[in-house]
Order: structure tokens, then sequence, then C-alpha cells
């Protein structure tokens, strides 16, 4: 920690007021590491009150750390990916490439709702590879479901006047959000093409007709003038990460979904919903994209329950294009980043899910039911029924997850709640009300395959720690937390749906050669890349942990960048570089094949901060606009990646 200034030392305090420096709450992490190690290494550990079974981890993986040559950072100005030595980048299908028959070709002059609505939809995000047929493993052949989270239309449309967006464009924004089903081939040497006659090949946009289910079904608050039950939704938006389920399905996290919404002060401010929408960040006059102008549901003066609508998981069938997508209220209404699904060992389905916005939470919902893998149709109601959590972060490095029931502890009538579907509507009100940790924007959270332990991704939080807004914890330790960091959650009893948990934190991001605050899970830190705002994650084969990022030209003046570590053994915390992104963008994905042999990343935005008519990016085609895309990652000589 040399070089730093008294005044920047990080100083950790807890509820209870006490100090600690960050060294010290390093050494002490470190500590309770090293005596898990040696424990384990006699047979087996006893954390929280719980057997915990010996790991015969330890050997696959020192003998599996990622092997590849670590890719030199790019400056943000630079238009070009750049992968590790020995592999290469290939783009698979981008934004406005038709995926049925009868779709139209991409023109960018003549857009259409219509047209964009059999198109791949813009600034992708999740992408979950679906092996052809159901229930093999294949790596050939399978369907790709991408997210559409958002669309720029400073770079879509010619002449775009962020003042008075046209009807038409409007419409298209609309159309280009959602969801991709497409199919996608591997060709005997290698390439990578997509399908356009598939049957599984279909958009779900923001105009598509969705079910709801679970407890805040036909809430009165999700009753709207055109949907007087609050049974059926017109589209999914803000589609940012998302999960796939054991029985095939995709989840998709609808994130940002206040941006579309406008006009909350047209609501009086006695009527319960008002404070209730102010929590969730609705703006109290127009929106920025002004749809509201042209669609009355997104007026909340006009239509006060549409925004309770969003907000939700959903779950679409990449295999069945007839089911009807379903809104999933089970799991709880905020800024959904993605929902990532484990079987804990009795059978429950556990989704691990975050509210991607400044000091709010991590959840997890556990399923009452439990999982059938010899019967597709009996999975399809799991996440309807069963118990939401929310995080709490002890400082000794414990935690608990504390149960969002309706009539348990403060979720009662006396504190406004009303039943378990008004619990689920109001989520935040309900994790404020039981004193949940409060994070620096929770962004992916995944189970490691091999060693079951969960990774807990937060990207920045540049607000803790300033006048007026919550301090550092054990869990934030970072004031301006600029770079982002990620905690390694250890449940009891390796049972994912227990309701006690350890932790300690694995990474804490940025430039080590210029920032003091880094860490690398304890390895050294001249030796790793630099990283800044981990985003999306994935883990090999082997259980390495693949990083993508959002923001780093922004914090640390690189391109995003795809980054590849070791999660066990001496090469813990080693992280190098594998991937760079282009000037503009962010990356999403990532998403292996099943055989590890070919990567699948998205590149959204590309080229954000230029316009239409004064681009900084032309990406992928290196003439015209930049398109979001999504390209292939493969070895040359095809071996697994990593490997
Ligand atoms: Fe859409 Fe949390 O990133
Ligand atoms: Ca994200
Ligand atoms: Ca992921
Ligand atoms: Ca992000």
């Amino acid at each position: 920690m040399s070089g730093m200034d008294e005044k920047d030392k990080l100083v950790v305090r807890s509820q209870a007021g006490w100090g600690k420096t960050f060294e010290e709450i390093v050494a002490q992490r470190l500590q309770r590491r090293d005596f898990l190690k040696s424990s384990l290494a006699v047979s087996t550990v006893v954390v929280a009150g719980t057997v915990v079974a010996k790991p015969e981890l330890a050997e696959a993986q020192t003998a599996s750390v990622p092997r590849f040559g670590a890719v030199t950072p790019t400056a943000p100005e630079v238009d070009e990916i750049v992968v590790s030595d020995g592999y290469y980048s290939r783009t698979l299908i981008r934004w406005g490439e038709p995926l049925t028959p009868d779709a139209p070709e991409f023109d960018v002059w003549n857009q259409t709702a219509e047209a964009q609505s059999r198109q791949f939809g813009y600034n992708c995000d999740f992408v979950g590879f679906y092996p052809l047929p159901f229930g093999s493993n294949a790596s050939n052949r399978g369907v790709l479901a991408v997210n559409h989270e958002y669309t720029n239309p400073e770079l879509m449309f010619p002449g775009y006047d962020t003042d008075n967006p046209t009807r038409n464009q409007v419409d298209v924004e609309i159309a280009a959000h959602g969801m991709a089903m497409v199919e996608i081939e591997r060709a005997p040497d290698g390439a990578w093409s997509y399908n356009r006659n598939s049957r599984y090949n279909r958009r779900y946009t923001g105009f598509s007709g969705m079910a709801v289910s679970g407890p805040a079904a036909n809430h009165p608050w999700l009753r709207t003038n055109a949907d007087p039950t609050g049974s059926t939704v017109l589209g999914t938006l803000n589609n940012c990460a998302g999960g796939k389920t054991p029985w095939g399905t995709v989840l998709t996290a609808e994130e940002n979904f206040h941006q579309y919404f406008a006009n909350l002060d047209g609501l009086a401010q006695g009527d319960p919903r008002y404070a209730v929408h102010r929590r969730y960040g609705m703006p109290s006059e127009g929106s920025d994209r002004k749809w509201e102008r042209y669609h009355n549901r997104f007026d909340i003066a006009q239509e006060s329950n549409e925004a309770f609508r969003f907000g939700w998981m959903v779950e679409i069938d990449p295999y069945d294009p007839t089911r009807t997508p379903i809104k999933r209220t089970a799991l709880g209404r905020f800024r959904h980043e993605a929902a990532t699904i484990t079987v804990a060992p009795n059978g429950q389905v556990v989704a691990y899910t975050g509210d991607d916005a400044r000091f709010e939470y991590v959840y997890k919902f556990v399923s009452a039911g439990t999982y059938n893998p010899d019967n597709r149709e009996a999975n399809f109601g799991l996440l309807d029924e069963g118990t939401l959590y929310v995080a709490k972060f002890n400082d000794d490095g414990s935690g608990e997850w504390l149960p969002l029931v309706y009539g348990q502890g403060p979720l009662t009538a006396e504190n406004g709640f009303t039943s378990q579907g008004d619990v689920l509507v109001k989520t935040r009100l309900a994790a404020d009300a039981l004193g949940a940790t409060k994070m620096d924007r929770p962004e992916d959270i995944e189970t490691n395959p091999v060693n079951k332990k969960v990774y807990v991704v937060l990207t920045n939080n540049t607000r803790r720690g300033r006048e007026n807004q919550p301090g550092v914890d054990t869990a934030n330790p970072r004031p301006k937390n600029a770079n982002g960091h990620i905690i390694e959650i250890s449940e009891a009893g390796n049972n994912h749906a227990a309701t006690t948990f350890t932790w300690e934190i694995f990474l804490l991001a940025g430039n080590p050669s210029e920032d003091a605050t880094t860490y690398f899970a304890g390895f050294d830190k001249s030796q790793v890349s630099p990283i800044a705002n981990p985003d999306n994650i994935t883990f090999d084969l082997a259980g390495n942990l693949w990083i993508a990022t959002d923001g780093a030209a922004r914090s640390i003046n690189f391109n995003d960048g795809i980054f590849a570590v070791p999660t066990e053994g001496a090469q813990r915390g080693n992280l190098k570089q594998f991937f760079a992104a282009v000037r503009g963008s962010e990356i999403c994905g990532p998403e292996f094949t099943p055989d590890n042999r070919a990567l699948f990343v998205a590149i959204q935005h590309p080229g954000e901060g230029g316009t239409f008519e004064e681009p900084i990016s032309t990406w992928p085609d290196k003439q015209g606009l930049p398109r979001p895309s999504v390209v292939t990652v493969q070895a040359f000589d095809s071996r697994i990646i990593g490997r």
C-alpha cells in the first residue's frame, strides 16, 4: 500500500462504528483463507456449523489454469478487436441482419419497426448457447439467445433530433429492444454462420405479448386500462444479462426500465404509488427517449401502473417459438442485471440476481419445488413458488440471506405491505426494511460449477463515501469506487439453498501499477493485467473465472476487455487479459460452447460517444456505421480456449 497519502487511506467502518484500515481487512481475510486452505488439506472443515465436503479439485485445477499470452490493453481510440496470440475473432451477426426468409435486408435509410422486428436487434448483451438438438451437449449447432438491451438513436438514425424523435424512430427503437433467437452452426472448417431459414429464429420486442405469473400477477398495481386483469404485458425492455435454466430456457433481465417512463410528477404525491415509483427512479418530467409522446403507456400521468409491469425476470423458451414469454414475479422487481441458476443438493432451484444501481442489493430466489431432469415440462412452474432472499454481508466475513416474506419481520400491513405480491412489486422497499447491505452496483452473480462458490460482481459506485451517502463497509471497502470489485461467497455446507454464508473479497479492480488499493486474491500484482468495471462473468470447464468489463475506457483509460483468472490453487488471482474490444463499446456475453472451443462475445454500443453524422467507430466492417454485433473467438488450431 506504499505511495498512498494518509488522507487516501481506506478506513472501513462497520455499523458498530469501529474502524479498520483496508490493509487490516485484507489481512484478516487472508488469514481466514489460509486457515480454510490448511484445514481443507487435512480432510474436512466446519464452516458456520456445517461440514463442507473434502474438495477433490486442487490437483485438477492447478493443471488447468488458463494458458494464453496476455493481450496488451488497447487505448480507447483503438477501433479493432485484439485477441490473444493463436486466436481469432469473426463477426457472427450484426444489428439489422435479417432473421427470417421474408425479413428485409438491413437498410439504414429505410428503417421500419416492422422490418426491425424480424431483424437482429440493437445493443446485444446476454448471450446464451442452447445446443441442438435439445438435451444434447452439441457444440457445433445451437440456438443463440441474445438480449438487446437498449438503443442509441443518435447512432441509428440519420438526422436524429434528440428533442424531436419521430414516431417511426421511436417505434423502430421499441422493436430493436428485447431478444433474438437465432440458430447458428459451426462448419467443419470452424466458421460459424447463422441459418436464416431456421424455425427457431425470432425476435421479442417492446411490443411482444408476455404473460405474468407468480405472486404479483393480477396485483391491483399491475392492472392498466389496456389490461384490466394485470396479467398480460406488451414487451420486455432493457434486457441486460440473464441466465440459462437447467431445463433449457432463458431468463432475461429487465434492468434500467425507469428510463422509458415519464411524468411521475403528474401523479399526486399523496398517491401510494408515487413513493414506490420514486424509489425506482422514475423521471419526474419528460423522459430522455420521449416515447411517451407516441405511447400513452409510458406516461405515468396517463397510465400510472404500466411501470409496475417492468423490472421483472422473464422466462423464454429458445426451443419452442409458440410458448409465450412469462414475467416471473416471484424473483422480485428491481433493475435486474441477470439471474443465474444453480440446483441445490436436494433439487431446489436457486437463482442469484442483483439490482444494478448504486447502493442496491444482492438477492437469491430458492424454489419451493425441485428440479425434475426427466420431465422438462414439470419444471416450467418452478420459478413461481419459493422464497426470495436479500443478502446481508456482516463485517466478520459471515452473511445471511434475509427472507422477503409477507407477514414476517417488518413486512406487514403496518408497514404498508398487503400481500406477498405487494412485497414483490415493492421489492426494494422490502429489502430496505430488512436492513440488507447496500452494494456497489451488483452486476452478474454466478456459481462456479467446479468449486461451487458464488461470485458477485460489483461494477463501481463513485458515490460511496461522499457527503450524505453511505460510507464504506467491509463488503464495499473503497470510497468513490470507480473500478469495481468481486466478492466470493461460500454458501453454508456448499448448499445454495442455505440461509447463511461466508464471504471474502476476491478482486479489487483497477490498474495495479497506478492504484495501491487493487487486490487480486493475494496474487503478485506486478504480474496481472489491469482491469476495471467487471460486469458479465462465466466459467470455463476447469472453473476459471472469465470476466467481461463495461466502462474501463473512462476509469483506467483502456478499452474494455475479457479476462481469465484462476479461482483455486497457486495461480488464484493471476488475472490475464484475453480480448480487447473496440472504441466506445462494452463487452457482454461471454458464453462458451459446451466443449469450450468457441467463445461468443457481444460487442455492445460500439462507437458510443459519436453520432450517425460524426461516427467515432466503423466497427465491425471498417466502413459505414458502427453496428452492435456478436462475434466468435476460437483458436487457429481449434484447441480448447485457454488450454
Ligand atoms: Fe446493463 Fe448492469 O449492465
Ligand atoms: Ca451488464
Ligand atoms: Ca454470466
Ligand atoms: Ca454495466
